[in-house]
């Protein structure tokens, strides 16, 4: 069985207050999408990644990535309106012979390669899988600006990313989901509303954090010049 990676990095990312997309935002230099990347190059069960990069960036991605020697990237294609169409992009451009899909949040760049192994090998049991965690916190509803009654906290799954399907079940929910006209912020959701199918949760043992507010860059900026180090010593073996 062959898998791909569809890592999606086009959106506008506003709440990051960026002067670019958030994707494109650099980190010594290497853009998030190619830090998001690399685990996924570094994970042997992983065959081939496509990026979905804000349109216009496709190019200046692509060469990037190539002298970076991240030679899984089979594709740099650009996104839609919807994360959805993201998404869809990016599926339809993973080489044919891809069984099982991926899909992973461009602003979470501290995934690990093991949690993408055990999502992975779950496919092998689950049509749908997804990464989640369990939420610390308790949930209420907002109701006209007041805390009302939400759901038990012990019932929640958050789901992250990646995300993974059976390839051809993913492409047929998204060609349906676009014939009714539905929209979902996940996969997982958008699975279960229109092809009844409900994904396994894999805990994450790590944290996999998406950088969505200008705090977080500064807070996680440690860990960041880490892995862009890690991505810049991997190109040096590369070219050894
Ligand atoms: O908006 P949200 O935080 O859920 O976005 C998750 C991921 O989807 C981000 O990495 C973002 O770049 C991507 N996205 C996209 N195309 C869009 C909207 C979001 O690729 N139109």
């Amino acid at each position: 069985m062959t898998c791909g990676a569809v890592i999606v990095g086009a959106g506008r990312g506003e709440r990051l207050a960026a002067d670019v997309p958030k994707c494109l935002v650099r980190v010594e230099d290497i853009p998030l999408i190619l830090l998001a990347a690399f685990p996924f190059q570094q994970c042997a069960e992983v065959d081939a990644v496509v990026l979905v990069a804000p349109s216009g960036s496709e190019s200046v991605i692509a060469s990037e990535s190539k002298d970076l020697g991240l030679d899984k990237i089979h594709a740099v294609v650009p996104g839609g309106v919807r994360r959805q169409d993201s998404v869809e992009n990016g599926v339809k451009n993973l080489p044919p012979a891809i069984d099982y899909a991926l899909i992973h949040d461009g602003a979470r760049v501290f995934i690990d390669s093991r949690s993408i192994k055990k999502v992975i090998a779950e496919l092998a049991f689950y049509p749908a899988v997804t990464l989640a965690a369990f939420t610390g916190d308790t949930m209420h509803q907002n109701l006209n600006g007041l805390c009302q009654a939400g759901p038990a906290r012990d019932t929640l799954i958050a789901a992250q990313t990646p995300q993974g399907f059976k390839r051809d079940l993913l492409e047929k929910a998204l060609q349906r989901a676009r014939d009714a006209n539905i929209t979902s912020t996940d996969e997982v959701s958008l699975m279960r509303q229109v092809s009844n199918v409900a994904a396994y949760p894999v805990f994450s043992d790590a944290p996999n954090v998406k950088l969505t507010y200008p705090g977080d860059m500064n807070f996680y900026q440690p860990q960041l010049s880490a892995l862009a180090k890690q991505v810049k010593e991997f190109r040096m073996t590369m070219t050894m």
